[in-house]
């Protein structure tokens, strides 16, 4: 068992030693609820983080289901992390439908089962939540009405999208897609009945660089200096399609069906057969708003074994970027493992942290990632 100590009592005074702060922080996007999922595979993070019992991890909270995730794990501890209060709402919101809710319950509330009391179940839960976090789900009570893991802007964007494949391909043809039975059945079935002139220049055009920078905001690609993103995403979107299983694959069933396949195909976190063990496990999560940049140079040396920092080094610039690979050494354990995914540019851990030993299984990692829509993925483990 490694340190059980909670963090609380273990971090030490600030000690910021320069005033990092995040470049985009300030952006609109930011300002809604970005997304309601997390769009990176956790079973891919976790092939990559060996989070095992007492490991103490960092995680991004983005939409709060790899931070949940992880608790599958047993880590001791889970600071979940974002500068956005709105992703911490979420997660909080999420983290009370466990302690308060059942099972069918929760998958109503979040919007995964039909259902028509989705305010009811709110108020059953409302007690769980602290104040500033209640205040928000009541200004936004029409997030919760829609069910929210539909609510984020990602989701909605990319569920519009699967929306308007119903509509061009008919809805029971796209749902027949996942009842392909094996690998070569899908490449079939997209070869015969998606592929195309039409699929190609919609699916262009809806990943575009223009529309997905309306939709996600700019600064998310401000490193980026080529076009062609739809190309790009449609390739990954036919890997996806022919190389790995769909059946399993619930990123895809919720953008193309616009939800999940069946209660026997939802994100681990959220299944049956995990409920009982993530209710006793959903208190060892401490939530922190704040920007990375600023959080870790408070932190103490050595306090984490695993960091999820999901895909935030996209849009981080090249001093800030190794600055916080240091920072990530500093706070993180000998042995700590990082993961972190990237969307459009590679950028591989900086050669100038030497203390960080880059592992080649990203590569072959990101070939099954559900969630398809990655150039790379790094994987580190620090040794000092
Ligand atoms: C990195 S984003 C990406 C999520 C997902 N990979 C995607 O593209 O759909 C995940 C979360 O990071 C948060 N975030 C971005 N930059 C941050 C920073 N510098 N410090 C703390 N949180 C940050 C955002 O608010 C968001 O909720």
């Amino acid at each position: 068992m490694k340190d059980a100590t909670p963090l609380k009592n273990r971090t030490q005074p600030l000690r910021v030693t320069r005033n990092l702060r995040s470049e985009v922080a300030d952006r609109p996007f930011f300002r809604s609820i970005g997304y309601s999922n997390c769009w990176e595979d956790p079973e891919i993070l976790q092939e990559a983080l060996q989070v095992g019992s007492g490991d103490v991890c960092f995680s991004i909270t983005s939409g709060g289901c790899n931070t949940l995730d992880l608790l599958r794990h047993d880590p001791a501890r889970v600071v979940a992390l974002d500068f956005n209060p709105n992703q911490n709402h979420l997660l909080r919101l999420k983290i009370a439908a466990f302690q308060t809710l059942e099972h069918g319950e929760m998958l109503e509330l979040l919007g995964i089962r039909e259902s028509t009391r989705r305010r009811s179940l709110f108020r059953k839960l409302e007690v769980a939540l602290p104040g500033e976090t209640r205040d928000f789900w009541e200004a936004n009570r029409v997030l919760v009405e829609r069910g929210v893991m539909v609510s984020g802007r990602l989701e909605r964007y990319l569920l519009a999208f699967g929306n308007l494949m119903r509509t061009i391909y008919g809805g029971k043809r796209i749902r027949r897609f996942f009842d392909c039975d094996s690998l070569d059945a899908q490449r079939a079935f997209y070869e015969k009945e998606i592929d195309g002139p039409l699929w190609r220049v919609i699916f262009d055009l809806f990943f575009s660089r223009a529309v997905m920078s309306r939709t996600k905001d700019k600064e998310h690609f401000r490193l980026v200096d080529f076009q062609d993103f739809g190309k790009i995403f449609r390739a990954r979107t036919e890997h996806a399609f022919t190389r790995i299983p769909l059946r399993g694959n619930y990123f895809l069933a919720l953008i193309l069906l616009g939800h999940y396949l069946d209660e026997d195909a939802l994100p681990a976190y959220l299944t049956r057969a995990n409920f009982d063990l993530m209710r006793e496990r959903v208190d060892r999560i401490e939530i922190v708003t704040g920007e990375i940049e600023q959080y870790l140079v408070s932190l103490a040396d050595d306090t984490f074994t695993r960091f999820n920092v999901s895909n935030l080094f996209d849009w981080i610039q090249t001093p800030i970027f190794i600055r916080l690979h240091e920072e990530i050494v500093r706070t993180g354990r000998n042995g700590a493992r990082m993961a972190n995914w990237n969307t459009l540019l590679a950028r591989p851990i900086p050669a100038e942290v030497t203390q960080i030993e880059r592992l080649a299984i990203g590569a072959e990692l990101l070939e099954r990632d559900r969630a398809f829509l990655y150039a790379n993925l790094e994987v580190g483990v620090i040794n000092k």
